[in-house]
């Protein structure tokens, strides 16, 4: 079974976690690509979805999935997201596809987040996959030199720019051994929009499809 595989099992699994007829928050990349497929199953059952990037609402309304703004919404009771990284606590880094605003915003406006990953995201100690940060670009430089003196060396995504008009420093070489107090230390730079550790708030649930069925970690 290769990795996409994996990511398809779990995607699948997430149906279960459905189980209203409201709204779902979907978040990004392909494991959320698999899920939407899923999702559109279920669709006459669903008010709709709030979306955490543009390549996911297109998704989403190509398959007739209806998109709603979050503004729209009172709370939303589940989101389904993948990661790059999981550890135990279902502490995540995220952001590999570029979406980490969004999707930390619909994240903390969920009563319940379920991960979906397959088993190569599951770490000990996060950080070996580059951590995102977004950053207003004005500020980039000045944020590089500040996550300098913090430990990291980053990276700027060159050519990509995200939904909400930033830019992506990818920070190497940290090994996160304590990931809310990163979090919170990242957040504190002026210029930085988000950074992709959701150790404040962690998935709920985490569904690793393996070679041996999907495991469900809480
Ligand atoms: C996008 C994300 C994705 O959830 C993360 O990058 C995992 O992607 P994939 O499912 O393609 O492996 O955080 O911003």
């Amino acid at each position: 079974m290769n990795a996409d595989e994996m990511k398809k099992q779990a995607a699948w699994a997430a149906l279960e976690y459905i189980k209203g007829d409201g709204i779902v928050g979907v978040g990004t990349g392909s494991t959320v690509n698999h899920f939407i497929d899923a999702l559109a199953t279920i669709k006459g059952r669903i008010e709709g979805a709030v979306s955490s990037s543009e390549a996911s609402t297109k998704k989403m309304q190509e398959l007739g999935i209806k998109v709603f703004d979050l503004n729209e919404c009172n709370e939303i009771e589940v989101y389904v997201d993948g990661a790059d990284e999981a550890n135990s606590l279902l502490e995540l880094v995220k952001g590999g596809g570029g979406a980490l605003t969004r999707e930390k915003i619909i994240a903390a406006a969920s009563k319940q987040f379920v991960c979906i990953v397959d088993a190569t995201k599951q770490v000990d100690i996060l950080g070996k996959f580059p951590l995102p940060v977004e950053v207003i670009p004005m500020a980039r430089s000045y944020v590089a030199r500040e996550i300098v003196k913090l430990g990291g060396q980053p990276v700027y995504r060159e050519g990509v720019i995200t939904d909400n008009g930033n830019v992506i420093l990818d920070v190497h070489g940290m090994d996160i051994m304590e990931p809310i107090k990163l979090e919170k230390t990242l957040n504190d730079i002026v210029g930085v929009v988000t950074n992709g550790l959701f150790a404040m708030r962690p998935a709920d649930v985490l569904l690793v499809g393996s070679e041996d069925g999907t495991q469900t970690v809480h």
